[in-house]
This record gives C-alpha cells, structure tokens and sequence, in this order.
C-alpha cells in the first residue's frame, strides 16, 4: 500500500523528536499502521539548522507550501504560539487533510473554532502530545474512562515547573539557573514565563477539562496562579507539616458549576504523587465508576512528546487502511504483520537475583559459595552475614547478584544447596530495579 506522506509544520525539539521516531522505528511503526508513514517536507525558519538535522528532506521556509501540498496526507503542526500556527491548521483542515498538533496554547485558544472546521471537513485534528507529553490521556479520558462520568482531574501538567521545584528543593539550587536548564533540555517554552506564570498548565487544563465534562474550552475563565511567588520557607514549612508544594492543574464537576484552576498546592507527602519528581507528569483522573486513576510519565521533551504524536499520527493512518469493522487492530499490529519472535523459555531470561541461604559459620564456606556463583558466570552485587543467633551455630546469608541468566542460576543454587555447609534450600527473588 502507498506510503502515508507526512508534512511536518516546525523542525525544533518535538519536530526533531518526531522525525527520529518516526525514522527509528519505521518497519514497526508500519507494521501497527498497516501503512509506511514518510516525512516528504518540512517547514523551518531556520534552514541551515533543519539541514543539519535531516540533510535529505526537502524543507521550505513558506510553511504554507506544506500545507498547500498535494502530496502530503497529513499535516503535523509543531510550530508553537497563535499565529502563524491558527491559519495554517484551518488552511490543511480547509485542504481536507488530516491535522495532528501538540499545541496546548491554540486549542485553549482556538480549539472551538479549530474543531467546527475539522468537523464540517470531516477530517481529524489529534492532538494527544497537547498534554502531558508522552503520556496518552487523552486516549485515557476519551476512550479509556468513557464508562464514566468524571468526578474530578488533578495533576502535575507543567514538566518545567515540577523539574525547578524538585531541584530547588533536592539540590537548593536558584530559579533562574533551574529555569535555564530547563530550556536547555528542552522542556520550556519559546516563552517561558508560559510555564512559570501556569499559564501552560492552565491550557494543558483547559483541554483536559473540556474532554472530561464535555464543553467548550475556556481559557479563559481560568483562576491563573504560577510558582514564582512560591517562597523556599514555604516549601520547608509544607514539608515540616508533612505536605509538599506541587503546581497542580485541578479541575472539578461541582452542584454549582466547574472548577478551573492552576496554582501551587500542598499535598500530603505519602500521596504518589507527591513523589513525582524532575519533568514527570502525573495526572489523576477521578471517575465514578472506576474510582482514582493515575497516569505518569515524562511531560516534556523530545522523543517523549514525539511518542504521542506519532500515535496519533498511526490512528490518523489507520481510517485510511484498515478494516473498517477493526481500524484499531485486535492485538494492536496488522493482523497479516504478526512477527514470529520466540517466548524465551525460563532459563534464557536474564534478571538480578536475591538469594537466601543459611550456612554454617565456618572458614571456606563463603568462599564456596561464591566460586560456584563465579563457575556460572553470575556477579556478586551485595552480600550480607547476619550473626548468629545465642547458642546456633548456623546464619543467614543474603547475596544480591547482578544481572544473570536464570539457567546460571538454577544450576548455582543446585551447588549451593549440595554444599555440607548449606542446609535447607536457597530462597530465590527475582529483583528488578525497573529504572532504565
Ligand atoms: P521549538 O522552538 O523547539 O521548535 C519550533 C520549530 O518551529 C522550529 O523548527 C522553528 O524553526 C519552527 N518555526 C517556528 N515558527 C515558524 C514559522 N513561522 N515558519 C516555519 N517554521 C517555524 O519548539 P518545540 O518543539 O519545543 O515546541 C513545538 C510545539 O510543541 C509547541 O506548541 C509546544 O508548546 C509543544 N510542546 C512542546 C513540548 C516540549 O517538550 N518541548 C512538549 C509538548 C508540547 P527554527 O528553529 O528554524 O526557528
Ligand atoms: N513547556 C511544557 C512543559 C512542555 O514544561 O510541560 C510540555 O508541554
């Protein structure tokens, strides 16, 4: 089947995230969307810094060449700010071609007009990557939670914001240097008294409260209040009375009416997400039916906001592929481009390990220990040797490994146990440390 042409509005952290995604992961990416998805142009201002980037793509500065294109299927708005960005989503939607944006700020602003048009062209403006970078709650709201009727929405929308509190408080470090690695990383925006005066959140909000309740966006009703007055005795006092101070978006469904906010907000400490630190999102979700839910992940930065907007660059892909009776496919891939990679059997799988053995307290046994470990290539992370208790000549050791294949491990734990010095069996737990 034909390649879907993209054409991409903004070649800067996401626009760059979105075209290294997208090139990556091309046969996977292709394989879910049943179509190959292909950059043929883009727009820039700055075409020396673009070719640097991608030397073969055709780029323009006249980002309305882009729109303007036969060729292209689907624009991808990664621009930023009001204008030219408004006229040249309502120019592509004009065009009949499908639109994907990440930009919070136009659809707080202009998404009731943005989504008449898109309605009466009948094409789709997806804009998933709008909130919470990487993590896909508008899929979660919209289709996700649809059995509910959604109570309340309360979350850490700002990845800058959360990155300069987390580092001011771990580290004492100044506002301004936190807020200029901020920018640096990628996480600010063009302007980013947007992110420290709440304004991005109160658009991010804005949005989530609109696909939660079911009405118009509204920005501008919005109580507005960002961290720049937040004192560093206030985060201390929070902290001594048990609570931290995060930059909550809270938005609620109330007898009289709803609640559109943004501010900082004490929060217990033991709640989780209290404990979203750097440029993690997190955002709660209160439905009757379901209860809480929690959603978390990186709010900002290239390949994560370039995550969501290749999804909705496959779902855009997908109304003009696949079945009809199934445009998202049952286990997710095409059903005809199921690959044939093998489940590993037990053995082949590689994790860390806890091992618990209890052994006599005598001269050579650790060292026996630890060579059969060694025999079968298993490193040791930690080791511990509890005394032994009033009167028992027997005690507990613990050995933390590195990662190993549990084969290796089988077969050491089998030599172990065969030790004289080792009674009963070795307790195993498989350790993950879940990080990168
Ligand atoms: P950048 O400033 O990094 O990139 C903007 C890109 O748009 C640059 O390539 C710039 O070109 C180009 N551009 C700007 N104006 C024009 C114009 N008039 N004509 C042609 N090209 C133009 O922004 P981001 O990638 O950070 O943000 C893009 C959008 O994504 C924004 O709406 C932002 O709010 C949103 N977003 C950003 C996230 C992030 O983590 N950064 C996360 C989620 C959403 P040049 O470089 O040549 O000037
Ligand atoms: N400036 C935004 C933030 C980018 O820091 O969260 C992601 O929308």
């Amino acid at each position: 089947m034909k390649p879907i042409h993209v054409g991409l509005l903004g070649l800067g952290t996401v626009g760059g995230g979105t075209l290294t995604v997208l090139t990556r992961n091309r046969a996977e990416i292709a394989r879910r969307a049943g179509r190959e998805i292909l950059v043929t142009k883009a727009a820039v201002r700055n075409l020396d810094k673009a070719r640097a980037l991608a030397p073969e793509l055709p780029l323009t500065q006249n980002p309305f060449e882009v729109v303007d294109d036969p060729d292209i299927d689907i624009v991808v708005e990664l621009i930023g700010g009001l204008e030219p960005a408004r006229a040249l989503v309502l120019q592509a939607i004009e065009r009949g071609k499908h639109v994907v944006t990440a930009n919070k700020h136009l659809l707080a602003k202009h998404g009731n007009e943005i989504f008449a048009a898109a309605q009466d062209k009948g094409v789709m403006v997806a804009f998933e990557a709008a909130v919470g970078g990487g993590i896909p709650i508008i899929k979660a709201i919209r289709e996700g939670l649809t059995a509910n009727r959604i109570e309340w929405i309360a979350g850490i929308i700002n990845g800058t914001t959360n990155y300069i509190l987390t580092e001011m408080r771990d580290k004492g470090a100044s506002f301004e240097d936190v807020l200029k690695e901020a920018q640096r990383l990628g996480y600010a925006e063009a302007d980013p008294t947007f992110d420290v005066e709440g304004i991005d959140a109160a658009h991010k909000l804005t949005i989530l409260s609109a696909i939660a309740f079911g009405i118009p966006m509204q920005f501008e009703r919005a109580y507005i209040e960002g961290i720049t007055r937040l004192t560093g005795l206030d985060v201390k006092y929070a902290e001594q009375l048990g609570y931290r101070i995060k930059l909550l978006g809270i938005t609620k469904r109330t007898p009289k009416g709803i609640e559109l906010r943004v501010h900082p907000t004490l929060i217990p400490a033991r709640r989780l997400i209290a404990n979203v630190d750097g440029a993690m999102n997190a955002i709660l979700v209160k439905g009757d039916a379901v209860g809480p839910t929690l959603y978390y992940g990186a709010g900002a930065g290239a390949e994560p906001t370039a995550s969501a907007v290749v999804a909705d660059l496959v779902d855009v892909t997908r109304l003009s592929t696949a079945d009809p009776n199934n445009r998202v496919p049952h286990l997710a891939f095409q059903p005809d481009r199921l690959a044939a990679d093998p489940i590993l059997p037990m053995g082949e799988v590689e994790t860390a390990y806890y091992l618990r053995m209890r052994a006599l307290d005598r001269p050579g046994v650790l060292a026996d220990i630890t060579r059969l470990l060694a025999d079968a290539d298993i490193s040791i992370d930690a080791m511990m040797q509890k005394e032994p208790e009033e009167g028992e000549e027997a005690v507990d050791i613990i050995i933390l490994t590195h990662a190993a294949l549990e084969k290796n491990v089988d077969r050491a734990i089998a030599g172990i146990e065969g030790l004289a010095a080792i009674s009963g069996a070795v307790a195993r737990i498989r350790l993950e440390t879940l990080g990168r």
